[in-house]
């Protein structure tokens, strides 16, 4: 879609600043400046346009919308890093990696200097508008990655990215996935073939989110502007209308692909549910969960007795939001126009003039960033925030919003939350996979999930088939590639494991669990050089990385081993 109006796709070299790696800075801030101005890269890579240079052809006939919904955070959910970024440093004290964030000549850094040495990254986007948090991207050649640290509204300053909170060591690289792009930035692609993070050209063509992404192609609407060349959410069957908002307001507690589909696929005017199945733990708490205005709305007593009649745009105006000042009479007005009977606008708590205050309270967690702010359930008497119980010991997933899910996506849900760290659900998801094993032989996602599964459990003979049929379908499965390499290894087939996990990692040289796997096979196989090769390629994206820089160190004596 966007295609057409994407002007520049060449790639161009890396815009990564490395420091060179025996390089120890033991001095203050001001050898971060120091060392930063040394790395200036001196390339510019094409950048995503904004969407108010995306859309601004949309504003020659729709200048009023255009104007207000740049100001939204929607908008603005993205953009160049340089567009907002507060220099600040920060110590974090488990690893001792002192970060130092800054603009040095119009572009936006991220310096770090860890006891193993220092580093620095030119910071090209930020992800989050910022009325809860932001966090940026760089990129390494062609991989994209995260930065490990976000800025956090709540307590107004950075801090680590939820889960490197304790970590203690420099943290490894945190790669840039297309799945975690989608809801944020316009016009995603997937990464390259066999890969997690690689983008030969640009990850997203736009920043921010477009007028299409809620409208579709406009192509031909531009050319023709008439009605019905263009997709108008309100026009929809409630199913097709409601998927707008639902594809990127939704999570559940996971959510999985459907066999043979991509959520990048999905266009305004498709139903979601052909692409995404979505599953919560029952008993699970609406409002602890992420993402979730969906969920709460649909439980909301408004919503049951309206039906169909009533979505997210009875309340809101995506092109528009409210200022503090505008919010409790813009909110209120909604209110009434299904409350019409006089006494809510009259006699109903006059001294209050905002309902929401009342029915929809802002509760919440502090640097919690996919959390619902507002209680979307629309409660008669307001209910004390809840305080997040952990919740432990549920065992089914059931799905929400997700007409025809199947037996293969509740396995794989059960599958994802295990990989998200709940081991209760292992069996369920074995089991479920297992007994779809003959009708699963041309999908991918669900063979490797049962390789995986079956390899965790010394099943080496479902897990070998599961791969090897994976491997038929695409030669370059980085999960299979790299799982079946460690089964051969296991084996002895030290040889067959070398070449499988090279093809991965010549896709993957920044994935540091693959480059040791390698290294210590390539060990095995008593060849060090080799072995000392891999993981200095794999340095070169995380320079400072212990256990890497300790397994270089080891690696000794490997032609003894390779010997026996
Ligand atoms: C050259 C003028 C022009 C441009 C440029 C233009 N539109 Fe329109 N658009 C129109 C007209 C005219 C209508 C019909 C308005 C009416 O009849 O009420 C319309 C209607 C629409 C509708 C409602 C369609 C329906 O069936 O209800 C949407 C949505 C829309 N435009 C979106 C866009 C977007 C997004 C862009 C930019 C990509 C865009 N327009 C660019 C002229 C334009
Ligand atoms: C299914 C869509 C979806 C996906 C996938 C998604 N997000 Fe979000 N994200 C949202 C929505 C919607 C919000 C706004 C939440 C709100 O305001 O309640 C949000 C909010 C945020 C914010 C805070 C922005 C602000 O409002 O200040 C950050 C930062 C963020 N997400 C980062 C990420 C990262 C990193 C990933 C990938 C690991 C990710 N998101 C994946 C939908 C998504
Ligand atoms: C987050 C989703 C979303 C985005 C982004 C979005 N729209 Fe809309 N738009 C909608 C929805 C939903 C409606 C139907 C509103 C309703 O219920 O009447 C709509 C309606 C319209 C209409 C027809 C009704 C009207 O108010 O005139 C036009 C024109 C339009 N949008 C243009 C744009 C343009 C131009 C942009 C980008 C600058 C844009 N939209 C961005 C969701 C979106
Ligand atoms: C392409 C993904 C995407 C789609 C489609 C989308 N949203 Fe959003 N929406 C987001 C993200 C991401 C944020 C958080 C932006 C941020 O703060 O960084 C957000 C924020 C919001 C907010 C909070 C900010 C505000 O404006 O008050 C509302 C409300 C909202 N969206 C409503 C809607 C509605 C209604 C629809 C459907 C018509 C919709 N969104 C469709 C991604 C999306
Ligand atoms: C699309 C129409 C619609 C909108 C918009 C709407 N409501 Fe409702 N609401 C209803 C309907 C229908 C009921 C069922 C009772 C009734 O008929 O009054 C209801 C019930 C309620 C109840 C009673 C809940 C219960 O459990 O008994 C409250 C409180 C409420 N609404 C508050 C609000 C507030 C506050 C807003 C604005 C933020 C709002 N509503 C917006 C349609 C709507
Ligand atoms: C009955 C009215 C109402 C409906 C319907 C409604 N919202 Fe909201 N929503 C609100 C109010 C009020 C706020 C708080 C706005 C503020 O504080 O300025 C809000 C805030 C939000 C936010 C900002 C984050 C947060 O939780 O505060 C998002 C995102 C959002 N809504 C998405 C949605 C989506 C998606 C739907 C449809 C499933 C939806 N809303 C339906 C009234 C509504
Ligand atoms: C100061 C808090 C407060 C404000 C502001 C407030 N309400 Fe209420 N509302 C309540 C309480 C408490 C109840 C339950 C007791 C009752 O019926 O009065 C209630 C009940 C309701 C009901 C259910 C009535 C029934 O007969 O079951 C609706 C609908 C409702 N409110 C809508 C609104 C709307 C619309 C607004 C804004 C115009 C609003 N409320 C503002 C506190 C508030």
């Amino acid at each position: 879609m966007p295609q057409s109006r994407n002007r520049q796709m060449t790639p161009a070299p890396s815009r990564a600043l490395r420091t060179k790696k025996d390089m120890r800075l033991s001095l203050g801030a001001i050898c971060f400046l120091l060392f930063v101005a040394l790395f200036i890269p001196r390339t510019a890579r094409p950048q995503a346009t904004p969407v108010r240079e995306a859309d601004a052809q949309c504003a020659g006939c729709h200048a009023e919308i255009y104007r207000k919904y740049l100001t939204t955070p929607m908008a603005n959910a993205s953009g160049l890093a340089t567009d907002k970024l507060k220099p600040a440093t920060f110590l974090h004290g488990p690893s001792g990696v002192e970060y130092k964030i800054s603009t040095v000549n119009g572009k936006a850094l991220l310096a770090s200097r860890s006891p193993n040495g220092s580093e620095g990254f030119t910071l090209t986007y930020f992800l989050g508008s910022g009325h809860l948090g932001t966090t940026y991207l760089y990129s390494i050649g062609n991989y994209l990655f995260e930065s490990p640290v976000a800025w956090y509204a709540a307590s107004n300053s950075y801090d680590m990215k939820p889960g490197l909170a304790d970590i203690a060591q420099a943290p490894p690289p945190l790669p840039m996935q297309s799945s975690c792009m989608r809801c944020h930035m316009s016009s995603v692609r997937n990464a390259d073939p066999g890969t997690i993070n690689r983008y030969e050209g640009l990850p997203f063509l736009h920043s921010g989110i477009t007028c299409e992404a809620c409208h579709g192609d406009s192509r031909e609407h531009v050319l023709t502007q008439s009605k019905g060349t263009i997709v108008n959410p309100s026009k929809l069957d409630a199913g097709r209308r409601d998927s707008v908002c639902i594809s990127c307001h939704l999570e559940g507690d996971v959510s999985i692909e459907r066999a043979g589909h991509n959520a990048l696929d999905y266009r305004p005017g498709d139903l979601i549910s052909s692409y995404v199945a979505y599953y919560v733990k029952s008993g699970g708490d609406l409002t602890a969960r992420g993402v979730s205005e969906v969920e709460q709305l649909s439980q909301s007593t408004c919503k049951r007795v309206s039906g169909e009649r009533m979505s997210c745009t009875s309340c809101h105006d995506p092109h528009y939001t409210p200022d503090a000042e505008h919010r409790t009479a813009f909110y209120r007005n909604k209110c009434l126009s299904c409350h019409s009977q006089p006494e809510f606008a009259t006699a109903h708590h006059p001294e209050n003039q905002d309902c929401t205050s009342c029915h929809m309270p802002a509760a919440g967690a502090a640097n919690i960033l996919h959390v619902a702010w507002t209680d979307h359930r629309i409660l008669k008497i307001p209910e004390a925030p809840k305080t997040e119980a952990p919740r432990t010991g549920e065992r089914t997933l059931v799905p929400i919003f997700s007409p025809g899910a199947s037996d293969r996506d509740l396995g794989m849900a059960y599958y994802q939350s295990l990989l998200e760290g709940d081991r209760l659900f292992e069996s369920a998801a074995w089991e479920l996979l297992k007994q779809q094993q003959a009708t699963i032989s041309n999908d991918k996602d669900a063979l490797d999930a049962l390789g995986n599964l079956g390899a965790e459990r010394g099943d080496s003979q479902t897990a070998e088939s599961a791969f090897s049929r994976v491997l038929e379908l695409d030669p370059r499965d980085l999960t299979a590639l790299s799982n079946l390499a460690i089964l051969r290894a296991k084996e002895g087939k030290l040889k067959d494991a070398i070449s499988m996990l090279h093809v991965a990692f010549d896709d993957n040289e920044d994935v540091p669990g693959l480059a040791m796997n390698l290294a210590r096979v390539e060990c095995m196989a008593g060849d060090e050089t080799a072995a000392r090769t891999t993981l200095k390629a794999a340095l070169y994206y995380s320079p400072n990385l212990d256990d890497m820089r300790r397994m270089l160190g080891q690696m000794t004596a490997c032609a003894d081993r390779g010997r026996k």
